[in-house]
Order: structure tokens, then C-alpha cells, then sequence
């Protein structure tokens, strides 16, 4: 094919794709299915069309950067719902935009203009324009911004910019930008109303400066009348994209991005005002930065807030940090629950969190209270949520919906949440849906209950089988309550949580005082007596250098608590995914490690032990770094006699093998596929499911997915990018990501025992080429 052939081919495929650049000719339409032949400026740097939200069915009409890998949207059509269906179509005509969906209906118009328009353009700039035949405009996006300004761009007096309200969703949000006569403000919105609570910072010109709007200048300066708005900084547009971006979370931000692509392709922070955003808003009203009953702490690394649930109070949405936290229980006040108020000990208690504060949430100061007074008023008051005691002897109670809350230093003095003691048996009745199941606490709850009496059921059944061992022969020690709340101080200082309860650091008052981690079992119920003792009897009798040991236990009364050893390193998932990696070397000792433990649990043990949640939090990191499985909560004991038929689905998004999900026996290949996933997390130092599409591009965001293309187009060391050491190992690296695979085939059949992975791993069993895992390997829910 000679070149002219190419040239013109390519010409036709332009053609073919109506590929438009710079002006837009009268009655042009674009649809959402055309997605790829958007309105390009002359250069390509921009583009107006469909965008596809993330995964869903529906499109933003908007203005995105069309150079760079994450396309990032800057302008797109304000209204209501900015997300419009799939078949919705925008037409050029005369009288403005037309944005309709399927069924012909308008959904959105450019509004009355001053004149007909002749044609459309999409400038260098990134302003789209609908021009007279006279080339006068009739109406622009750089006048009709949403949450971005671009260089070239100025925020007119009378114009605004308003926040998305999260990551994903362009609805209108909680924030904006505005101008008030005197100066330009940011505040917070009584959502969803216009209606602007107290300005959390503001800008204004110096002195007598006539000021025409927020000037953001073609060399990326911003400016009011003469007066820069982020100081003096260097930039390079010839370089670099901007971008200022009124962010969800209500910072206004100046990003950069290199244009050449062989620079880190994602977007920096330049400036940003205000300076702590968890601090600055300081308005009674409205939730802050994070939403109600959640607290605030600036991350400066980043240079954004960062949303915490205190607690026992869990995100609204698991998917936006933002948008809240809500208690994980009712405080019962009113006629629905009178125990709660006769008695409210008996229902309720008082949980120090440390390092926060609702400054702007009191509705009562009583002064000279003991901390125990204090604590007991909130207990025996309805309207009390929390309260926050200080040295002055001082106790101020808060109300409910918790708002503005912040990372505070609290000098010793953590606050007191008021908190339910929840019996298992007050639980609503369980509804087994795997939605429900994943992620709510109580749904996890509800799964171990529904276990352990599926447990116990088989025990007893199994007449001249199993019992429960006694606890002489697994060496353990038995402890008093009253001497496991002296080691912890109360059980003041939490390490973790796991399924069954929260974990405590505490010393045992010996010769060596030893360091102990003390889970604290929720208050049981009766039924759940057994499944305590099988967990005892399972974990005792363990021993394995890559097990967590359990030291002792104290059951009385209601009181269930596991003491084990402590590790002083936490868990493999802090140390994978922290700012620094770990050693190469380091992470191969881990794998093997973990290996060798689930070999032990699986096939070592009188009775096999499935784990059911192998995962980086379950991994706990000795002071030797040496990698210990922990949490035997979720395990099953599996008798050999019996293979597995339980059906519901135990373990954590992200690593459960497909068969939970469908009607097949649950053997130990469920932990070997959970194990396959963490050991891809080993190698590569990331999540196995990264939804922060701004850390990560699409196409990597389910890790197993981007492994097995790795792996199929002979890219294995793209996986282990920038990491020195892995790549000089390049042919353990490729080795190990195999075996992964094999881990993860959806048949559980296909998948090698953990003794081959192990045997795989030590190289003494040579690893074949493994199939493809199967699409359906894992979804994005
Ligand atoms: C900036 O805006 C002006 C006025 O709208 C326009 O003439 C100019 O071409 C724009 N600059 C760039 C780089 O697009
Ligand atoms: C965006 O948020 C709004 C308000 O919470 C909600 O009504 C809407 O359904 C959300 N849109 C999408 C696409 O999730
Ligand atoms: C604080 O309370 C104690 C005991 O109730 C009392 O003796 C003391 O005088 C009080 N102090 C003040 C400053 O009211
Ligand atoms: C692990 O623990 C030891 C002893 O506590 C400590 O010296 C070391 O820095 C820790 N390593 C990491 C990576 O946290």
C-alpha cells in the first residue's frame, strides 16, 4: 500500500466517522452512539459530545481534555440530572443547542439567544461557541461554567461555579463559587436549595482595582482586578494543561498536567485555597467538608480532606467518603424503645474515639463534671450523641446528626460516643441477599451467626465424630475479665477490628509483661456459644510460624475474649499499600510465608481449617516481618468425612472465589483463589480493585484482569513498574504471576492445591501455562 493509499484510506475513515474539528456546521447531530466522533477544536486538545459515566448506561454532554489518558472532563450540560440516558442525541440548530433523549423529549437547551445561529465552534481554549453569521457569539460555555475554569476563561460577576457532589455524579453538589458585590466566596449550600451558609474563604482585589471577574489568564494566572489569587507560581502552558476546579469536597484547586506523554500522566495540585478546609468551614449549619457524623483531617500529601466514620458508625454509601456516616444503630428514643430510656445503661454505652471534635455540634456546657458524670449524662439523655469531656473538668454534650466534625489533638482526652451494646437476637430478621451481605457489618454479623448454627448443627449431628475439645490439651491460659481489663487499660486503645469484635493492645502484669492483642467478642448470645468454643478448640491446637497464636481466652458471663500474640507491624495491608514499598525480597518471604501457613491450616490440622477471608488485612506482620495469618472468625472447620455444601457467602469483595455465588460445595480452593488475588497485590504493591480511576487508568482497575493481559501480551514487567528490584527478578516475577492465575480460574477444580502453589512457589514443581482465568472472574459491583 503505497502512502497516498494510507493518506486517503485515512481521510475516508474520518469522513466515515464525521470526525469534526473547530467549527460545527447548522443541523449537525451527535449521539451518545457516536461517543467516538466527538467535536474535536482544531488541534484535538478538546472535545465536546457523550461522555459515558464510568460504567453505567448513561452520558454527561460535556467538554473534556481530549489528549490525555483520563479525559478529564471540564464543562458538561448543567441540569438537574446531568446524566442523560443512552440514545440521547444534541442537534445544532438555529435557535441553539437541542439535547433530547430517545424517546424525542428535550432534556436540556442552550436558552433564549440574541440572534440565529449560523455555526458552532470548538475553540483552542476549550470554549465551545455558538456564533451569529455576523461571528458574534450567542452564547458559550466559558460564560456557563460548571465546576472548571480553563486559562482564557474569566468567571463573569454574575457567574458561578458549583460543585459536583461526588467523584462521579455531576448532579449539583454542596459548594460554590460566587461573587457578593464586594468580593468572590466560597460557602457551602443548604442542598438543594440556593440558600448560602457562612463563606469559608473569600478573595478580593487590592484596594480601588475595578474588578470585571475572576480573570484566569491565557498564561494560567488568576487574577481579581490586579491581585493573583494563588500567589505568585510558575507556570508553563506551553507544557502544561490547567485547570481550576471547585472539587466536590469544596476546595478550590489549580491543577497541572504535562502534555507530553512521556511525563507522569495525572493531574498535580499547583495551588488550593483554603488552606485546611477541615478547619475552615466553620458554619452551624450544613455538614462540612465530610457529611454528617463523619470527621475531617487534611491530607497534605495530597492535598485533600480525607472522611472517617467514628465508631460505630459506617459510611451512608461505601462508595463515597463524603456523603456521610451513619450509626451503625438506633438510638431508640421516643415510644419505640423504652428500655432504652428506663434503663439506658443496660442499652447503651459510652466508646472513647480519640483525636476528634464537633465544634459547632453542642447544645449543653455543664462544668465541674467527673468524667464519669459526664459520660452517665449523655447515657441517660435522648438528644445526646456524644460528648467531649476536657481537663477543665468541663463536658460538652453534642446532638445528633453529628456535623463539622475534625481531626483535633485531644490531648489524652478522646471523646465519648454513645454507642449501643446490640445483642445478636435484637437483630432484624436476616435478609439473605449477597448485597446486603457484603460490607454491612450487621449483614457479616448475621452471615457468622447463620454459620456458627450451621456449625454447631453439624457437631451435634456427628454423633461419634467430633467434639469439642477440651481446652487442656491446647495449653492455653484462662483469664479473669477484671485481669484483661486491667492489661488494656479498660479496653482503651484499639488496635483493629475484626469480624467478631474489636481488637485491643494491652500487657499481661507478668515478669516479661508481654504484649498482648486482645479481641473483645460482641456481647453473644447463648447461640453463640458454641461457635466460640469451636473457634477455641480450632485455634488452640494450631501451632505454625505463619499462624497468629492464640495465648489465652476468658469466657464469663457474657464476656468472650481471645487473647493472641502481638504483632508490632500490623497488618500486610499497611505495609503493601503505604506510601513506600516494601523490599521486593521482603514481599517474597511474605508470600511464601502466607503460603506455607495455609498449607498448615488447610492440610496439617486434625481437623482442616478453610479460612474463608484470606486477605492483606487478615496478615498480620511480626517485628521480624514475618507474615502470620490471622482472624480464624470466619473460619469453618471442615471434617473430613463431610466436604463443605454451606452456600452463603462469607469473605470480602474483591477475593471471594465465584463459586459463593453459586450452588456448588465450598472447599479450601476458595481460600486458594483469595490467595492468588493477594499474592497479584504482593507483586505489584496494589489494591485488587482500584475504584480511584484518578490512581489508576480503567483498564487496570480490577488487578486480575490487568494481570492475566499482562501475562497474555507478554508484558509481565509493566506490573511491577519503577520497582528495581522485582524487575532484576523478572523470572520469578513471571513465574509467580502464573501461579496467581492458576489460583484464580473460576473452577475451583482447575485451580492447584495450596501444597502445589506452595511447591510452585519454592520451585520445586515447574509452573505450565495457565488458561485464561474466564471473563467472568470478577466484576465490578
Ligand atoms: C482567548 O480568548 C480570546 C477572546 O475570546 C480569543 O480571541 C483567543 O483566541 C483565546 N486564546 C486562545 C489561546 O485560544
Ligand atoms: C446523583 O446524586 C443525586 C442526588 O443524590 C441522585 O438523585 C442521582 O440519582 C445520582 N445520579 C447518579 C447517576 O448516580
Ligand atoms: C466542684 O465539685 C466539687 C464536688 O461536687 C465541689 O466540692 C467543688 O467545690 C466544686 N468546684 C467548683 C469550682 O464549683
Ligand atoms: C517492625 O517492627 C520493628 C520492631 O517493632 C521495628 O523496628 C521496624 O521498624 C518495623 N518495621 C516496619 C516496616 O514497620
Amino acid at each position: 500500500m503505497s502512502i497516498t493509499t494510507i493518506f486517503f484510506l485515512a481521510l475516508f475513515l474520518l469522513h466515515f466517522h464525521h470526525l469534526t474539528f473547530g467549527n460545527v456546521a447548522l443541523n449537525t447531530i451527535l449521539s451518545t452512539i457516536d461517543q467516538n466522533a466527538p467535536w474535536l477544536s482544531p488541534s484535538g486538545e478538546f472535545a465536546f459530545g457523550f461522555r459515558r459515566i464510568d460504567n453505567t448506561n448513561l452520558f454527561l454532554l460535556a467538554i473534556w481534555f481530549n489528549n490525555i489518558p483520563s479525559k478529564t472532563i471540564v464543562w458538561y450540560a448543567n441540569m438537574p440530572n446531568p446524566a442523560v440516558p443512552a440514545g440521547s442525541r444534541v442537534q445544532l440548530t438555529p435557535t441553539g443547542l437541542y439535547l433530547t433523549n430517545l424517546q424525542g423529549q428535550a432534556m436540556w437547551t442552550t436558552g433564549e439567544l440574541q440572534g440565529d445561529v449560523s455555526y458552532a465552534e470548538m475553540r483552542e481554549d476549550g470554549n465551545f461557541v455558538l456564533a451569529s453569521s455576523t461571528s458574534s457569539n450567542l452564547w458559550q460555555t466559558f460564560t456557563n461554567p460548571t465546576d472548571t475554569l480553563l486559562p482564557n476563561q474569566t468567571l463573569p460577576l454574575n457567574g458561578m461555579l458549583s460543585s459536583r457532589i461526588s467523584r462521579t455524579n455531576y448532579t449539583k453538589g454542596r459548594f460554590e463559587l460566587y461573587f457578593n458585590g464586594v468580593k468572590f466566596l466560597l460557602s457551602q449550600i443548604a442542598w438543594p436549595t440556593e440558600f448560602h451558609y457562612n463563606p469559608y474563604h473569600g478573595f478580593d482585589a487590592a484596594s480601588k482595582d475595578s474588578v470585571s471577574g475572576l480573570v484566569f489568564n491565557s498564561l494560567g494566572n488568576m487574577y481579581i482586578g490586579q491581585k493573583r489569587v494563588w500567589g505568585n507560581l510558575v507556570l508553563d502552558v506551553s507544557r502544561n494543561y490547567y485547570r481550576a476546579t471547585l472539587d466536590y469536597y469544596g476546595v478550590f484547586t489549580l491543577y497541572f498536567h504535562p502534555k507530553e506523554s512521556n511525563k507522569a500522566q495525572f493531574w498535580s495540585v499547583v495551588g488550593y485555597v483554603p488552606n485546611n478546609i477541615c478547619e475552615a468551614i466553620f458554619s452551624e449549619m450544613g455538614s462540612g467538608s465530610c457529611g454528617y457524623n463523619s470527621y475531617c483531617s487534611w491530607d497534605d500529601t495530597n492535598k485533600r480532606p480525607t472522611c472517617k466514620c467514628p465508631g460505630r458508625y459506617s459510611l451512608v454509601d461505601p462508595n463515597d467518603e463524603f456523603g456521610g456516616c451513619k450509626p451503625d444503630f438506633s438510638f431508640g428514643c421516643g415510644a419505640d424503645d423504652e428500655r432504652s430510656q428506663e434503663n439506658p445503661e443496660e442499652v447503651f454505652e459510652m466508646k472513647p474515639w480519640p483525636n476528634v471534635n464537633w465544634p459547632l455540634g453542642d447544645y449543653e456546657r455543664l462544668i465541674n463534671y467527673t468524667l464519669d458524670e459526664c459520660k452517665r449524662s449523655c447515657l441517660y439523655d435522648c438528644n445526646c450523641a456524644a460528648v467531649i469531656p476536657n481537663h477543665a473538668k468541663d463536658c460538652w454534650k453534642k446532638r445528633f446528626p453529628l456535623s463539622n466534625g475534625r481531626y483535633v489533638n485531644d490531648h489524652g482526652i478522646p471523646a465519648y460516643l454513645k454507642t449501643r451494646i446490640q445483642p445478636l437476637g435484637n437483630l432484624n430478621p436476616p435478609r439473605l441477599q449477597p448485597a446486603l451481605l457484603f460490607g454491612s457489618p450487621i449483614g457479616s454479623l448475621v452471615v457468622a451467626l447463620l454459620v456458627a448454627t450451621a456449625v454447631s448443627i453439624i457437631l451435634l449431628k456427628s454423633k461419634n465424630g467430633v467434639q469439642v475439645s477440651s481446652f487442656d490439651e491446647t495449653n492455653m491460659h484462662s483469664f479473669t475479665y477484671e485481669a484483661l481489663k486491667e492489661a488494656t487499660h479498660g479496653f482503651n486503645e484499639e488496635v483493629g477490628r475484626g469480624s467478631f469484635g474489636i481488637v485491643y493492645k494491652g500487657t499481661l502484669k507478668s515478669a516479661t509483661n508481654t504484649v498482648v492483642a486482645v479481641k473483645r467478642l460482641d456481647r453473644v448470645a447463648q447461640e453463640r456459644d458454641k461457635e466460640f468454643k469451636n473457634e477455641l478448640s480450632a485455634i488452640g491446637k494450631t501451632c505454625h510460624k505463619n499462624l497468629v497464636r492464640l495465648i489465652g481466652f476468658c469466657d464469663e458471663g457474657v464476656q468472650r475474649v481471645l487473647v493472641y500474640e502481638f504483632m508490632s507491624n500490623g497488618s500486610l495491608a499497611d505495609i503493601l499499600f503505604a506510601k513506600f514499598k516494601p523490599n521486593w525480597n521482603v514481599r517474597v518471604n511474605f508470600a511464601l510465608g502466607i503460603a506455607r501457613g495455609l498449607h498448615y491450616l488447610h492440610e496439617e490440622c486434625d481437623t482442616p481449617i478453610i479460612h474463608c477471608d484470606i486477605k492483606p488485612q487478615n496478615i498480620l506482620i511480626d517485628e521480624n516481618m514475618r507474615a502470620k495469618i490471622s482472624d480464624f472468625g470466619l473460619a469453618k472447620l471442615l471434617y473430613s468425612d463431610k466436604s463443605g455444601t454451606l452456600t452463603m457467602i462469607r469473605g470480602t469483595r474483591g477475593y471471594v472465589a465465584p463459586e459463593w455465588y453459586k450452588n456448588t460445595p465450598v472447599t479450601t480452593k476458595v481460600d486458594v483463589y483469595s490467595y492468588g488475588v493477594m499474592l497479584l497485590e504482593i507483586i505489584c504493591c496494589r489494591k485488587s480493585v482500584e475504584m480511584d480511576l484518578d490512581k489508576v487508568e480503567k483498564s487496570k482497575a480490577i488487578l486480575t484482569n490487568w494481570a492475566y493481559d499482562c501475562y497474555m501480551e507478554r508484558r509481565i514487567e509493566v506490573l511491577v513498574e519503577s520497582d528495581e528490584e522485582a524487575l532484576a527478578d523478572i523470572g520469578r516475577v513471571k513465574k509467580w504471576v502464573m501461579i496467581a492465575i492458576w489460583c484464580i480460574q473460576d473452577n475451583p477444580e482447575i485451580r492447584p492445591s495450596v501444597k502445589t502453589v506452595m511447591h510452585m512457589l519454592e520451585g520445586l514443581v515447574e509452573v505450565p501455562s495457565p488458561p485464561s482465568p474466564s471473563s467472568s472472574s470478577l466484576s465490578m459491583v
